[in-house]
């Protein structure tokens, strides 16, 4: 095992038994992206002898795994920082990675001294050789994107404690819409070989995984050679993964509407396997923003493309997000986005006040929107995605389904799992555990959850 840095915390200057391992806990913000990243982190640290901490208030090592992606999120860490300073004035190992430690780099560490390992979201896979360095007093930053996949450098998965798993397939964007920070902080797009992600999800589901999600900025981007060398897009890696015996759910996010391909709506309608959930973000619903936005694809294409996957799998959920407030948005195109949404009747979505962020283009555009009128349409935009997220909730009822069991509810006795279409649903019922995957009949609708009653036993 590699050493600590012999510093601040109480943890090395109280005497320890020499072959107490040092321990670590990771904290991602933002993205499930992050959160995969948060896991291959954690996977990492365990391979190099450290133990997750039972409380990350007294790690040895604290990994802030940070999202850039709007204002808030950025500045949360340093506030996240201030709060690892104990009592005594100590403070663990900080390593700050993520999106925030590739926009602001050095900065952070000038900032916030504390901090003694900054890696970028491409870099950590030198996570432990970072530490090293620290260790040795150097301030080690690593924001390299470099040509060697860190994928490659990372230990083996086996699958966890937990039914279902992420698994990136692509990373990066090239997109470039005007408001976005992702191809600046993950870089251009690139895909992760088809034969690794197979083995992966292999090893995921022997290891217990039932239902994988496949992530990546642009997801519907990903490409690859299958094990014949036929080009295959990522409708043919689901319908690969869809033999893995054990693998019973599959989905896929975020999604851009432009590499909607026939063969990916198709699969919609054919692979069992993939679940009838979209998530298809459109940010915005006049043709004149999306235009200022760079997101090449207009309302009509968009709407198109929703009646296509409609088509194929009627009973698909639609989610999405939504920027307002873009520089230049007037009351007619919010009104515009307020008509997509009606027009589209979304399951669920994410809704954001635009956040200007440095670097991007729309940051200098003229035009910015006032405060006051983001808050307004924010509010207005999520009155109506709630309605809708509670009428399709409330559609569901009466239905019989399946859920995957996920988690313990705040009830006795109580589960949580999700129904094929992503909503969380409650059920008490003894002999089930976390992991079953049970038919229920949906008895109650709320805006966020739904509640389940059991039909038989759990299925497996
Ligand atoms: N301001 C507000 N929201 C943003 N998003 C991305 N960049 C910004 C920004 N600068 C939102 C988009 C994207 C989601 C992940 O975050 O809606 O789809
Ligand atoms: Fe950002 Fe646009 Fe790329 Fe999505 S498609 S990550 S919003 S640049």
């Amino acid at each position: 095992m590699r050493a600590l840095p012999p510093r601040r915390g109480i943890a090395y200057s109280a005497p320890m038994k020499s072959d107490s391992p040092k321990t670590f806990h990771v904290k991602s913000f933002g993205c499930q992206m992050n959160v995969y990243d948060g896991e291959r982190m954690a996977e990492m640290l365990g391979a190099e002898g450290y133990v997750a901490a039972a409380d990350g208030a007294d790690a040895d090592l604290v990994v802030l795994n940070t999202c850039h992606i709007r204002e808030k999120a950025a500045e949360k860490v340093y506030s996240d920082i201030g709060r690892l300073k104990r009592a005594d004035g100590s403070t663990p190992t900080i390593a700050v990675a993520g999106c925030v430690a590739q926009a602001e780099g050095a900065e952070i560490a000038r900032r916030a001294p504390s901090v003694d390992v900054v890696v970028g979201p491409q870099a950590y896979h030198r996570l432990p050789d970072l530490i090293a360095k620290a260790a040795k007093g150097e301030k080690a930053i690593d924001l390299d994107m470099p040509l060697e996949s860190k994928f490659g450098a990372l230990p083996k998965r086996a699958g966890g404690q937990r039914p279902t798993a992420f698994l990136t397939v692509q990373e990066g964007c090239d997109k470039f819409c005007t408001y976005c920070v992702v191809p600046y902080t993950r870089g251009a797009e690139i895909s992760r070989p088809y034969a690794d992600l197979i083995a992966e999800a292999q090893a995921l589901v022997a290891g217990g995984v039932r239902e994988i999600t496949l992530l990546g900025q642009n997801v519907n981007a990903w490409d690859g050679a299958d094990t014949k060398g036929r080009a295959v897009g990522l409708d043919g890696l689901i319908r690969d993964l869809a033999r893995i015996d054990g693998l019973e759910r599959i989905r896929y996010t975020t999604s851009h509407p432009n590499d909607m391909t026939d063969g990916l709506i198709a699969a919609h309608g054919e692979i069992p396997e993939l679940m009838p959930f979209l998530h298809l973000p459109v940010q915005a619903g006049s043709d004149r923003i999306l235009a200022a936005m760079n997101r090449s694809h207009s309302v009509d294409s968009y709407l198109k493309v929703i009646e296509r996957v409609r088509a194929a799998r009627p009973d698909i959920a639609i989610s999405g997000d939504f920027i307002v407030g873009f520089p230049g948005e007037s009351e007619a195109d919010f009104q515009a986005t307020l008509d997509i949404v009606r027009a589209t009747k979304y399951a669920m979505a994410y809704s954001f006040k635009y956040s200007r962020r440095p670097g991007t283009p729309a940051a200098t555009m003229d035009d910015q929107v006032d405060e006051a009128v983001m808050n307004d349409r924010l509010q207005r935009l999520q009155a109506l995605l709630n309605e809708q997220q509670h009428a399709f909730n409330a559609a569901t009822v009466g239905r019989t389904t399946q859920l995957l069991l996920e988690r313990k509810g705040k009830l006795d006795g109580q589960l949580i799992g999700k129904t094929p279409w992503l909503q969380s649903a409650h059920l008490v019922a003894p002999g089930l555990a976390i992991g079953n995957m049970v038919e229920v009949r949906i008895a109650s609708a709320g805006p966020n959850s739904l509640g389940a009653e059991p039909l038989m036993e759990a299925v497996a």
